[in-house]
Parts: structure tokens; sequence; C-alpha cells
């Protein structure tokens, strides 16, 4: 879909005197904003009392919005259900896994599976949808806020214990065949109903995987029927309008592709210095070295693009940033403020990877409540912020630059959220995480340059690909394992690895083959060892050069592919041949980077080396760069351009370049 890019503006009314709300529309409108979304959290000013609305203040803060000609997204204010909804139905409330009711007093406090307070949802969404479905200048939907957000999909309560019960019923059919598919003979688990099963938490020792994995997998089916509810409603109330949600960073809780399924267009929250800093501090270790200084005002240069290719794919192709980070946050353990022009970068790669609108968060920043540090585009003394004038230049250039779409990605990456739970419920080493593991995947094909798509688990045309690359599925499924090896056959290149379809759907190990599935049937994979990240192994290739290191996720292997790297132990650590590779440890950034150089020879693909915080991504009218180093660096210099518009070839620090010449060749 080519179309011009837009810009969006996050606005609550209900935080500002009526007088203001003119004068606002009017700079917005100046600003170059095209979409403004309302009425997110404003539920107890909807309806203060059960049954009771009010809609005056609404109605005009849409008429006043519409009447400078900006268009507007509503949203369901399911996220926070106001204190009288908890009078009405205690037990709405989520329970946490130590059996801790999740207190009213901020948001998201509702446990899905709670029949009333779905009831509740079904019921707002209908008279939202009634009062302002056909408004012309309501162009969309986004249903509830952030999925997931706080930690809010798994809720240990009534509710959920009875849901989950049901949906093992119509899962398994009969008691026994769950019996079997957990293995529940072991330390004697067996039930003899399914009234007998209970939530997998507060067990002495571990839970049974199976049983965690399945009420991972209900709490996710939750979201998505708690979703399509809304989305059903709004069809029928609301034609021809997008629906929309606004999904969170690092949240993996829930599948997003079957919400994404779901909706018109897949959106999310994007607040790059709030993760870099949320990120380094759960995960020490997780990103490379140095990170965590050299990017600190500026993000990882990575994450953010992640996540866009990952809700583009979530969205079918269609992707918006719905709110996107306009200064220091306020929810971070450290709240940097963004390097002058980084808010400016952050729209251009937001576009350059698809996404059709990026809206900020927020318009003026609050005085009051939770998130009275948090900027916005204006001061709280309502004069222009820092990235008001970025958001002003990035309007000019979207102006001045015209529609334009991402370019084919020539690798492939298959992300699956099941398997994040998957090894998340048994992660075997604790340094053992999926998602670190795919993101490493993508920060070393972007830092060659590469544009990725990430695509879904399940079978799809792989044949626009030079490279699939298949990390640390758990189960591979016979449909993908039939279109992988038809892939190979036809000349694709796949990487595999590691961890890679060692169990099945009920997350048993196979007692008739150790044998990985095809086209990787040539691996037999014996045991597996892990350790912390720190203990690293050196790998060397065959001429005894040394490539990288090895660390976290070992696996013990035997093969007829020719070993092109091995450890120290003279253990395979990387194999393969033609189109098939393989890597059965989890490889530091050097040894990635090495792997990757012989793929690529392999899938004829071209690269380069780009320097620290540089990223490019191509599109239909040309390859932008991104700078996200504290370096100025010169395009010319690094062969990468002869001429670039927009900041130029000498790109500073948060600098931006479009290079038209040559895109071909690129
Ligand atoms: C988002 C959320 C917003 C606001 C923002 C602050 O996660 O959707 O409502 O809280 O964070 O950065």
């Amino acid at each position: 879909m080519s179309e011009k890019k837009h810009l969006g503006i996050c606005y609550y009314p209900e935080h500002w005197p009526q007088e203001m709300w003119a004068q606002d529309a009017k700079e917005m409108a100046e600003l170059g904003i095209t979409y403004v979304r309302i009425a997110e959290f404003a539920w107890s000013r909807i309806e203060p009392e059960p049954g009771s609305f009010k809609w005056e203040w609404l109605d005009k803060a849409i008429e006043t919005l519409a009447s400078v000609g900006l268009r507007l997204i509503l949203c369901t204010p399911t996220a926070t259900p106001p204190r009288w909804m908890v009078d009405k139905h205690p037990d709405m409330l989520a329970l946490d896994e130590n059996g801790n009711q999740r207190k009213f007093g901020s948001r998201r406090h509702y446990c899905f599976s709670h029949e009333g307070y779905r009831w509740e949802s079904r019921r707002i969404t209908e008279i939202l949808a009634e009062r302002y479905g056909n408004h012309p200048a309501v162009a969309g939907w986004q249903t509830d806020n952030e999925y997931g957000c706080h930690d809010t999909v798994r809720s240990w309560s009534q509710s959920a214990h009875k849901g989950f019960q049901l949906w093992l019923a119509q899962k398994y059919g009969t008691i026994n065949a769950l019996n079997e598919a957990w293995g529940n003979v072991f330390w004697s688990m067996e039930y003899n109903s399914f009234e007998q099963v209970d939530l997998p938490y507060l067990t002495v020792t571990e839970s049974n995987p199976s049983h965690r994995l399945d009420f991972k997998r209900y709490s996710s089916d939750q979201v998505a029927e708690f979703n399509s509810e809304q989305v059903d409603i709004l069809r029928k109330l609301s034609p021809g309008r997008s629906i929309i949600h606004n999904f969170m960073g690092n949240t993996f809780s829930f599948d997003h592709y079957k919400v994404g399924d779901q909706l018109d267009i897949s959106s999310w929250d994007c607040y790059p210095l709030g993760f870099h800093s949320q990120y380094q501090m759960e995960n020490p270790l997780g990103t490379p070295e140095g990170y965590w200084e050299d990017y600190f005002q500026q993000g990882d240069p990575d994450y953010q693009g992640f996540h866009h290719d990952l809700y583009r794919q979530a969205g079918h192709g269609r992707l918006w940033i719905m709110e996107l980070q306009p200064g220091p946050v306020n929810w971070a353990p450290y709240n940097p403020i963004p390097l002058n022009g980084m808010v400016r970068l952050w729209s251009w790669e937001a576009f350059a990877h698809g996404a059709e609108t990026t809206s900020y968060f927020r318009w003026r920043q609050a005085p009051f409540a939770q998130e009275q540090m948090h900027a916005g585009l204006k001061q709280t003394d309502n004069k222009p912020a820092q990235a008001f004038v970025e958001a002003a230049q990035v309007a000019k250039e979207i102006e001045a630059l015209g529609p334009f779409t991402p370019c084919e990605a020539p690798v492939a990456l298959v992300v699956d959220y099941e398997s994040h739970w998957a090894h998340e419920t048994q992660q075997q080493g604790q340094d053992f995480s999926y998602f670190r593991l795919v993101l490493g995947y993508y920060r070393a094909l972007r830092q060659k340059g590469v544009d990725v798509e990430i695509i879904r688990p399940a079978s799809q045309d792989l044949s626009p690909y030079k490279l699939v690359i298949v990390p640390a599925l758990y189960a591979l499924s016979e449909d993908l394992s039939e279109n992988l090896t038809a892939y190979v056959e036809f000349g694709g290149v796949v990487l595999g690895g590691p961890r890679l379809g060692q169990k099945d759907k009920n997350y048993q190990i196979s007692q008739k083959t150790l044998r990985l599935p095809s086209p990787f049937e040539t691996l037999e994979v014996l045991r597996v060892g892990t350790g912390p990240k720190e203990f690293v192994t050196v790998v060397c290739d065959m001429a005894d050069q040394e490539r990288g290191k090895a660390h976290v996720w070992q696996e013990e292997i035997i093969t007829s592919l020719p070993v092109l790297f091995e450890d120290t132990n003279k253990q395979p650590v990387f194999m393969g041949e033609n189109n098939i590779y393989y890597v059965s440890a989890w490889a530091d950034p050097a040894l990635m980077n090495s792997i990757l150089d012989e793929v690529f020879k392999a899938a004829k693909i071209e690269k380069v080396e780009l320097p620290n915080g540089l990223r490019r991504s191509k599109t239909s009218i040309g390859t932008f760069y991104y700078n996200y180093s504290k370096n100025k660096w010169n395009l010319k210099a690094l062969r990468l351009a002869e001429a670039a518009e927009l900041d130029g070839l000498e790109l500073p620090p948060a600098g931006v370049a479009l290079v038209r010449e040559g895109i071909d060749e690129l």
C-alpha cells in the first residue's frame, strides 16, 4: 500500500479545560497532524455511574477536533474499568501468581476470563460504536490499550480456573487424553476429571511443563477472544473504519499474530529509551557490550526495527506507530533525555519499516498523576517541547518525500510466540531466552545492512526469500517442515538452530528418533548442556581460525553435514552445505557474524558491514540511513553513497539520510 505517510497524536481532552481545546486542535492541524487518538482511558467521564452517560464533553471534543479537519481514532476504554465497576463485579480483578488480588488504582486490573467484565466490555463498545460509529470524522478504532502490558495476560482467578478447565475439556475431549499428553503418570499427577485440574501455581516444586504451557496458550486465547468480541461489534456498527490495537513492545505473553488477524492495522507503542533501560535492567548481559552506555540517549539500534517488523507481520503488512516516545518517559528504571534529533530519527525509521502513520504520545505533558514526569510535544506550561520542533520537521519532510513502501527483504526470520512460552517454561539454563536469541539473529542481519522480514511459523510462500532463518522453534510443525523442505529443494537456503524441533506440540520428546525434522533430518541431537553467559567456549573454523564464541546453550550433535566450525572439544557448532545450515550453540555476536557470512555466500546475499549504530532500510524511493551512534558517519567515505538527501552524506548523531541512487545494487 503506497500511501503518503501521516502523523498522529494522542490527546486526552478530559485532562484539560474545554477553553484550551480549540487552540489545541488548531495547533495540531498547523503542525501537520492527521490523526488524533482520544477517549482511551475516559470511561469514568463517559459513564460516571453505572448506566448514566455524559456525552456533552466528548461530543464537543470530537466536533472541535473535526472542525479543523483532524481525523479521529476513538478507543474502547476497557483498559481502565472505573471504580464502580469493581463494586459491581468484585471478582473481575485479576490475581497474580501468588494468589494476590491486583487492586484498583492504576489500570489493566481486569481478568480476561471474567464473564461479567467481558459483558461490560461488549456493552461499552456497543454504546460507543452506536453513538460515534458513523461519524464522518471517525477514521478508526483502537481496541483497549496495550494488551499484556504490566504483566496482565495471565490471571490466577476463579474465572480463569473455570475457563481453563473448559478449554482443556474442549482441547483433549477425555481426561485420559490430557493425562497422556502431559505425561501425568510422572509423580502420580493423574487426574480423574477436568474439574480436578488446578491452575499451575503454588506447587511445592516445578509444576508439569505441559500444564504450564497449556495455561499460557489458554491465557493467550482469552486475549484474542476478548479482542474479537470488540472487533465484531465495531465491524457491525462502524463500517468502513479501520480497527487497530496498539501492541506494547517487549511483550510476548500472548500471540500477537492471532490478535493481528482480527485487525485491519497492527500498531505498537514505541518507547526506545524506556525499553533500552527496562531491557538492560532485566537482562544485564542481554545487549552487546557497550550498548547500554553508547545508546543511552538513542535506544538500542535494533530494538525498534525488530518490533516494527514483528508487528508489521502481525498486521499482514499494515503498521502504525500509535505512540512514539517524545522525550523522557517516567516508567523505566532510568529515563534519559533523548539526544536531540532522535524523535525525528525514530519517526523516519518507523516509516522506512513500513509504518503508515506515526503518532506521538502525547500532545501535552500531564501536570498530575502517574505520568507527570512524562514528556509530551508540549510542556505543562503549554510551550512547545523539543519533540514539537522535531515533529514539525518530520511533517515538512513527509510532504516533500511523498508516498513509499519498504522493499521486499531478502531474509525471512521465523518468530513464534509459542516457542517463547515453551522455552520460558523449561528454560533448562537460566540465561536462555528465546526472544534474546531471535533478537541476536536480527541484530546481526541488520548490522550487515540487510532488511529482514519477520514471518510466522505457519506455512507460507517462502519463494521471495534468499534465506530463511529458523531459530529455536521448539516444535517444527509438519506443515512448516514440508514447506521448508520444498523451499530447499527449489534452491532456497535455510539456517536453523539451536534448540530446533526437539519436542512435539504436547511438549514431549520423541520416542521414535532424536533426528530433527526435515530438512534438518541429517542432524541428531544426543544431549544438550547449558551454562551461564560468562562461561564461553572458543569456536574455530576447520583451518583453526577463531570465529567467535559460544555460550548459554550447547548441543551434542551427530550429523552427516560437513562441519564448518567446532569448539575446543571438537564438538560441531556450525555445519552445513549447499543450502542447509545448522548452528548447535548460542553464538556470541562475533560467531553469529561469521556464521552469517557463510550462509550469505551460499544464498548470494550482498551485504556491507555497517559501522556502529548506523542502520539502513531499503524502500521504494531509496535507502534510508539512520545514525544511532554518537559518531558522525560519512556515507561517501564509507562507500555507501555518492549523494544523499535529508541530512546529506555527513550523517551527524541522530541524523537521517535518504540515498536515492543505486537502489538496485544495494
Ligand atoms: C504506554 C501507554 C500510555 C502511557 C505511555 C507512557 O505504554 O499506552 O497510556 O502510559 O505508555 O509512556
